[in-house]
Formats: C-alpha cells, structure tokens, sequence
C-alpha cells in the first residue's frame, strides 16, 4: 500500500504501485519493474480526483483518499483518459461519490457508456476550459492520442501542476520516493521511460509534438504523469525526452544499428557473428538481439531509436522464422517506419524467408540495403561476404548520419 505525497500547497499524489502485474496491456512484460498508476487529490472547497487506477488497486487507491478527505463529498473525477489502468476503478468511486461529476473530454463521454454503463453526471470540457475549484482552477487541454483519441491534459493553478496523463509516463513502480529530485541517479527511469514510449506511444510521434507545443506557453512547475515519475526538480527534463523520442519516428533515429537475429540450429547465428565483425570494424554502435529470448517490448527501444535494421532469421515453412515475422508485425503497429535495412538467413531447400521479410517491410518503407542467403551452415566464403555486408551497411549508416547532421 502507498502513501499520500502532498507535491503543492493542497495537491497530493495518491498513486499506486503495482508489482504483481506481469504484462502490462496483456503484452509488454512488467514483472520485474513494475509499474505505478499515479492518480492525485485536490483538497479545496470542491474536492477533486484526477484519475484513478487499475480495477485490481482500488483498495489502495481508496484507502489513501480516506486518510485526505471523505470519497462521499467528492465534487469532480477528472478523467483524463479511458483506458482502463486509469478508469479500472471508476464503477466503485461512482457508487462512494454519489454527488461526484465526470469530467472529461467530448470522446471520452461515449467511452464512460461502453466501458462502464455511465451515462449520468457527465460534464465535457474543451480545450483551454475551466473549472473552480475554490483557489485552485483546473484547465483542460485536449492532447489526443497521446494515448487514445479521447485523451486530454489537466493544468491545475496556483501549483503549475500538469496532469498529463500516459504523456511523459514510464514504465517502472516508484523505488521510495515519487519526485525526480529524490533520486541519485534517473538512469533506470529514463531507459523505463523510452521503454514505456516504445511500447505504448510511439505510434503517434506527431500527436505528442503537437501536444507538446500546445503545453509550450504554459508555465508548469510540476509534470505529474499517470506512469513514473513525477518531475518537480526537472520537469523540462521528461519534455525534452519525449520530443527527442517523438523525432525519432520522424526521420532524426540515431545512425546507429539494430541487429535482430533468430536461429534454430545455429547457421544463421554463425553468418549473425561475421556480420557484426563487419559492423564493429567500421565502428558503427550496434546493439545485438537475439529475439527469440528478448521480448520485443526490450527490442523496440532499440529498434525505435536507431536508423539502421539488420535482420538474420532462417526460413521457417517456406517463410521467414515465425518469431521474427512477430516481432516485423509489431514494428508495423508502432509505425517504427523509414529505417534502412539488411537482411540475411540460412535455408535448406528452396527458402521463402526473404521473400516474407521483403514483404514484412513494404509497408513500413524501410529501404533494403542489402540481402544474404546461404544453404545450410555458411562456407568460409559465405561468411566473408557476410562481413562485408556488415561492413558496407555500417558504411552506409554513417553516411546517413552525416546527411542529416548537413540537412540540419
Ligand atoms: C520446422 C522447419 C521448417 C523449415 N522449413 C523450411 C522451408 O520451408 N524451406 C527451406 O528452404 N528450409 C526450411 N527449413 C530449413 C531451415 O531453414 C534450415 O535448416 C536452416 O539452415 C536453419 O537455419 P538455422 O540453423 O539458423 O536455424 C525448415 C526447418 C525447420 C526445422
Ligand atoms: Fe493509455
Ligand atoms: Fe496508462
């Protein structure tokens, strides 16, 4: 159970850490890290809620609000976004607050119907609205897709605090202490950070930089997401990443390497370690995975980040190995496109697997730069040519760096 954080003058923090999760969304492994669903009480003449949390904490969300104020005088439930680790426990805060408003954006009124049947007590806000809550004011931006469509921001005055929501969120439950500024070292919550931002909101970089400039003008003191940190000694710190993140989908990855591979018996990993000779010798950063013992949830920071794609995977049933093609498949959903490639594989008779990951990467218009197919284990002259890929691929990927660093 966790403890109320006051973070400004009647503002308190009464998020939820949730260590007993293993895949956030169903899919993106959490089991080691963690996570924390922040949502935040607003003590003053109206009382309000800003989000809320997964159905599976609603015990300690509600415990932490008993000890602040009484859940049956609260006047607002802001809802920032509908998905259900921030609305899980709406049903149950609907039944103690029965004088309670929901608060939310003109999408999110229908959703509240079809996630949870409520249809009453409803207010729509739009963006640059307000509501008083006695001395403090709330103002409400729209941010959509940042997560879902419906999402929006909440910037409460006097405090400068913004409630953002899944937006400059991160993976990883609160290790003692909420605030940046309480924290030796921001190394693991960052890289938790780009994690959450490769898995979840990648898709919409775009969306996230025109939220960030809606937020521009707006003098906030305290960025307090829905996931992670709550930034009081940084906030533009989780600003900045997020737009350097956001560019990242849009043409400014790194000029660095990804190389995924698979195998079953070993061929393709033998051709894997003399393309990586090749890419380590024109001294190109690369970062190795083996994909059939790394989730893609790990895969996709990297992946996310790095301009060049290099993919070794065997042929499976006249395709490419299917856990590869998983792993392509998810690329495609996160919109990771525009990268330059390479391709390599073993086969045994009549192959298919480079024609599957030709097809895979059509739609993500990743340029192929080069492709490598052998029969069964490498020969000597197999794996030279392999080196030089690697090699003509890093080549071709600090060419790319130095391009972009010209064109500004
Ligand atoms: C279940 C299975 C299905 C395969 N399907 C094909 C295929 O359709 N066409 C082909 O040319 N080789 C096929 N192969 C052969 C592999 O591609 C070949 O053994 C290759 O060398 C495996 O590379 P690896 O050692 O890197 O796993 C298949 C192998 C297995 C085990
Ligand atoms: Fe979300
Ligand atoms: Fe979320």
């Amino acid at each position: 159970m966790s403890e109320a954080v006051e973070i400004a003058p009647g503002i308190y923090w009464i998020g939820v850490n949730d260590r007993t999760t293993d895949l956030f969304e169903g899919i993106w492994p959490i089991a080691r890290e963690g996570v924390s669903y922040n949502a935040y009480l607003i003590r003053d003449e109206k009382l309000a809620l800003i989000d809320l949390a997964k159905a599976t904490k609603g015990e300690d969300l509600l415990r932490q609000i008993d000890t602040l104020a009484d859940t049956a005088a609260l006047d607002y439930v802001v809802i920032n976004h509908m998905e259900p680790d921030h609305t899980g426990v709406l049903r149950l805060v609907q039944r103690l607050a029965p004088r309670a408003i929901f608060v939310c954006s003109e999408k999110a009124r229908e959703m509240l119907g079809t996630f949870y049947g409520i249809t009453e007590r409803i207010r729509v806000v739009h963006d640059g609205e307000t509501i008083s809550l006695g001395r403090h004011e709330l103002k409400f931006f729209e941010t959509p897709f940042v997560h879902w469509p419906e999402t929006m921001m909440t910037w409460v005055t006097p405090g400068g605090v913004l409630f953002s929501c899944d937006g400059f969120g991160g993976f990883g439950a609160l290790e003692g202490a909420i605030f940046d500024d309480q924290h030796d070292s921001l190394e693991y919550y960052e890289q938790e950070a780009l994690r959450y931002y490769s898995n979840i909101v990648a898709r919409y970089g775009r969306m996230v930089l025109k939220a960030i400039d809606k937020l521009a003008a707006l003098p906030i003191a305290v960025i307090a997401p829905a996931h992670g940190l709550v930034w009081r000694g940084h906030p533009e710190r989780i600003v900045e990443l997020y737009k350097q993140w956001a560019g990242y989908s849009l043409g400014a990855d790194k000029p660095e390497i990804t190389l995924l591979y698979a195998t079953m018996y070993g061929a393709t990993e033998t051709m894997m370690n003399a393309v990586a000779r090749g890419i380590t010798a024109v001294g190109v950063p690369m970062q190795i995975f083996d994909v059939t013992h790394t989730h893609v949830s790990y895969i996709l920071p990297s992946l996310y980040s790095r301009k060049g794609v290099v993919v070794g995977a065997p042929t499976y049933e006249g395709h490419l190995f299917p856990v590869m093609a998983s792993v392509l498949a998810m690329a495609e959903a996160k919109h990771l496109t525009g990268k330059k490639a390479a391709y390599f594989g073993s086969f045994a008779w009549s192959g298919g697997g480079q024609g599957t990951f030709q097809k895979l990467v059509e739609p993500l218009k990743w340029e192929i730069l080069e492709q490598l197919v052998f029969p069964g284990n490498p020969t000597a002259e197999d794996l030279k040519k392999g080196e030089a890929l690697g090699a003509d691929f890093a080549r071709a990927i600090q060419k790319s760096g130095l391009e972009g660093k010209t064109d500004g």
